[in-house]
């Protein structure tokens, strides 16, 4: 147990000495969370073997399920990977500082226990202003996987990182909503064509506006079975109830939430929805449901930016069962809705 030490910052303004004693920390190998653009981060340096050991220990997460590492500026990718295609420098140069993942093959020097002992290493350069200055002051390359409890929703919040690991670790600094709020999108680019391992803030044709039309594979279909990234195996981002997720026209959608929510609560079920702002016509103010909005249909960074503190709000009220209403599959709705997909199960149903 330790007394986790809570640091508040605001990521607009605040003085780097705020953060001089998380790097001293995180160099003398201890757990400190911090936030990213993404989702805020569980980091240890990646030469101290034990306390990145300790990540998977305190996350609960299996050991085969490899780590993010860190880093604050480009010249740092030669320090870990063995080699850096062309096409690897020039994402970097476009998306870099921001949320984008590579996995390049590693060099010998990075311990097999970031890397879950495969041959190849994921490196992202975080553009929020905390990490990067935490990253700086550290100087040391930083694996973080997502703060959160191994299967728990990622945390987008300082409070989502305070409920999962207060007592844990070293420290948690607390500077508000992440932003993007989805992990970054991991893109693989050892083998022959770029491949997106995990959708996230940059999509699809972001990397194809650069690397070329036709040139990024995607996986269609998730494969829970066989997972493209180790991590993708696992039960994620899960609220404690079970998850439905509907696609199919705004109307018929309405209706299947206005019945189910009815039938459920006749029979003593308490209901989560998760939809958007319009659809909570579907609803009479009589009724007694609980209504997450993950924002406007047509502002998918909206939807990113809430998904999982909504799907922590679903716990907190306590629902039985949630209906969630499958985001339009533009832009980072991708991300969502690939999240939502693996909190259901890996299951989507077809409303018509
Ligand atoms: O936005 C993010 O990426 C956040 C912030 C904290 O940076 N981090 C994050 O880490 O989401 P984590 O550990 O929750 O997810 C990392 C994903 C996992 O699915 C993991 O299997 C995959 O990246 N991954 C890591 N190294 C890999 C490798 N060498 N090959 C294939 N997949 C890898
Ligand atoms: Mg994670």
């Amino acid at each position: 147990m330790f007394e986790t030490e809570i640091v508040t910052v605001d990521p607009q303004a605040f003085d780097p000495k705020a953060l001089a004693k998380a790097a001293t920390i995180l160099r003398r190998g201890g757990l400190v969370a911090f936030p990213t653009e993404t989702v805020y981060g569980l980091g240890a340096v990646i030469y101290n073997r034990a306390s990145v050991e300790n990540i998977f220990t305190v996350k609960g997460r299996p050991g085969d399920n490899p780590l993010i590492v860190h880093i604050y500026k480009q010249e740092q990718l030669a320090e870990i990977a063995l080699a850096v295609p062309e096409q690897a420098l020039i994402l970097a140069q476009r998306f870099w500082p921001g949320p984008l993942t590579m996995i390049l093959p590693k060099k010998e020097r990075i311990p097999a226990e970031v890397s879950a002992g495969l041959p190849t290493v994921a490196i992202r350069l975080p553009s929020h202003p905390v990490a990067q200055e935490l990253l700086r002051q550290t100087d040391q390359p930083v694996a973080a996987p997502s703060a959160n409890l191994s299967g728990r929703p990622s945390p987008t919040r300082g409070s989502h990182v305070i409920t999962d690991l207060s007592g844990k670790i070293e420290m948690i600094i607390d500077a508000g909503p992440t932003g993007v709020g989805v992990e970054s999108t991991v893109l693989d680019l050892t083998s022959t064509r770029p491949r997106i391992l995990r959708p996230g803030g940059v999509t699809h044709e972001m990397l194809e506006a650069v690397l070329g039309a036709g040139t990024v594979d995607t996986p269609s279909q998730i494969n829970i079975s066989r997972p493209l990234a180790p991590g993708m195996k696992y039960r994620h981002y899960a609220p404690e109830a079970p998850l439905r997720l509907l696609t199919g026209e705004v109307e018929p959608v309405r209706r299947f939430l206005r019945e189910t929510v009815h039938r459920q609560q006749q029979a003593g079920k308490r209901m989560g929805i998760i939809a958007y702002d319009e659809d909570q016509v579907a609803f009479p103010s009589t009724a007694e449901v609980s209504f997450f909005s993950l924002g406007q249909r047509t502002n998918p960074a909206e939807g990113a930016e809430r998904l999982f503190h909504v799907l922590r709000l679903c716990d907190q009220v306590g629902v039985d069962e949630i209906l969630a209403v499958a985001p339009p599959r533009q832009e980072v709705g991708e991300a969502v809705y690939n999240r939502l997909f693996k909190a259901a199960g890996g299951k989507v149903e077809e409303i018509t």
